[in-house]
């Protein structure tokens, strides 16, 4: 039942899947353009740091939540503490999923037309400045937005419906490193490029004053995006690991592997950015003005562009996948639903979010939600206040409300490894640095700190 539910071939799948969750459009649409926003240096420098005190630890309690019942999270929590309010922390869960889906599938039906302008010869061949005029004209022209994003939830949707979800994960075992190497060729021609030290320099020269409180925020928002968490997503992918799976490690792993993916992307972009004369905080429309200069001055630029974007979209739709199963899982576990039923639901929900963002940048650019039209309202609601709350639940549960055998059970799969330093580090971070961390940047939000005078 089980395995049906999510329809993974086999468990060791869950791992790959957990990985292609992760790798997305967070590390190579988003990384990129936040890090620009924040000034570069030291926005890394605190992603970083959030990634090894917060990213892995609360990775690591969904694994234990998930591994050590076989349950998305709240029949997870019933089965550990039996009684506990923490459950309707699913629900937290869901509606982040569903806000995030809102405004990812947007992005990627933006990778779809950068696709077939590239396929189609369109692409290449303009200034920089055309790039940016190419792209505000077209994120502000309601049918191609549309229509692209729909195409893009429908290929979704069916990719869920059709059971091809398992398939779709596979092949993404080939797409994923290809990425990889991909990016590893764009890295290499942009340092190549004149000027591109001003691009390195601007990625890894830390600056806090560059910085200041929003970007910190935006690099905790982004640790938690990127890496799947607070969403409860992590909790129902590793709810399919095998017994043996090795957590920490695995957490390790994928945690470097997502961070290595958009540093590279950081290495893609920056020394293009600062060698064509480019804005840096251009904002989310930072790649998709930069890739395109990069390809053209590429030898047999076309065939770059065509395999980053096709690479671009196989890893877009693993990501979007993932979130689109939080609450196909939610509805099938709490309101015993059959999947067709949890599926179509689903679907309906995300489509109206998403075209409400899709038209944001047209239509709908006058509808302001706290100053920010819809699209960058969910932006920044999705990472920087639903995945916090969801991870700052999972970390006070875990830390403080589950019982320490089970923690010890699964780190050290069941009395076979030692954990000597590991549960310690974990603990610590889950019990007071993650709390602590996640409770300021909130209050930041609310003004308290600033009516207390303190920051
Ligand atoms: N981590 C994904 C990315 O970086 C996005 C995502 C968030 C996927 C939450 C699942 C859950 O693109």
């Amino acid at each position: 039942m089980k395995e049906k539910r999510l329809g993974f071939a086999t468990r060791m799948g869950a791992i790959a899947a957990t990985v292609g969750s992760a790798v997305g459009l967070g590390n190579i649409w988003r990384f990129p353009y936040q890090a620009g926003e924040n000034g570069g240096g030291a926005y890394i420098l605190v992603y970083l740091i959030c990634v090894v005190l917060l990213g892995i630890p609360i990775m690591m309690s969904e694994f234990i939540i998930g591994s050590s019942t076989h349950k998305s999270m709240k029949g997870a929590v019933q089965q550990l503490t039996p009684g506990s309010p923490f459950k309707i922390f699913a629900y937290v869960g869901v509606l982040g999923a569903l806000l995030i889906c809102g405004y990812y599938c947007v992005v990627c039906g933006w990778v779809i037309e950068y696709l077939w302008a590239s396929a189609s010869g369109t692409l290449l061949g303009h200034s920089p400045e055309e790039y940016d005029t190419i792209f505000k004209t077209f994120v502000s022209s309601p049918d191609r937005c549309l229509l692209w994003t729909l195409l893009f939830l429908v290929l979704n949707f069916l990719v869920l419906s059709r059971g091809i979800k398992n398939g779709i994960e596979r092949l993404s075992n080939v797409m994923m490193p290809l990425l990889f190497l991909l990016l590893i060729v764009f890295c290499v021609n942009s340092l190549l490029l004149p000027d591109s030290d001003d691009g390195m320099d601007f990625l890894f020269n830390i600056d806090f004053y560059e910085l200041g409180w929003k970007g910190v925020v935006d690099a905790m928002g982004q640790a938690f995006m990127s890496l799947s968490l607070g969403v409860t997503c992590l909790i129902t992918y590793s709810s399919y690991f095998k017994e043996d799976t090795r957590l920490m490690r695995d957490a390790v792993t994928i945690s470097a592997l997502d961070t290595l993916v958009a540093i590279l992307a950081g290495i893609v972009i920056f020394p293009a950015v600062f060698s064509f004369d480019m804005q840096p905080n251009a904002g989310p429309d930072l790649i998709f003005n930069t890739l395109p200069t990069i390809f053209q001055q590429m030898p047999g630029g076309i065939v770059w562009a065509v395999a980053f974007f096709v690479l671009l979209f196989f890893a877009s739709i693993t990501s979007t996948i993932s979130l689109s199963e939080i609450p196909v899982t939610f509805l099938i576990d709490e309101y015993k639903m059959s999947r067709g039923k949890a599926i179509a639901i689903t679907a309906v929900l995300m489509t109206v979010i998403s075209v409400l963002s899709a038209l944001s940048f047209s239509t709908l650019s006058d509808v302001k939600l706290f100053d920010k039209n819809i699209f960058d309202f969910l932006d920044y609601v999705g990472p920087n206040f639903f995945m916090l709350l969801g991870g700052l639940v999972t970390a006070i549960y875990v830390g403080w409300v589950l019982k320490k055998d089970v923690i010890h059970k699964q780190l050290t799969n069941g009395g076979k490894h030692k954990s000597r330093f590991v549960q310690p580090y974990i603990i610590f971070c889950l019990r007071y640095i993650a709390p602590v961390a996640i409770v300021i940047i909130f209050l930041y939000y609310t003004g308290v700190l600033k009516y207390l005078d303190l920051f």
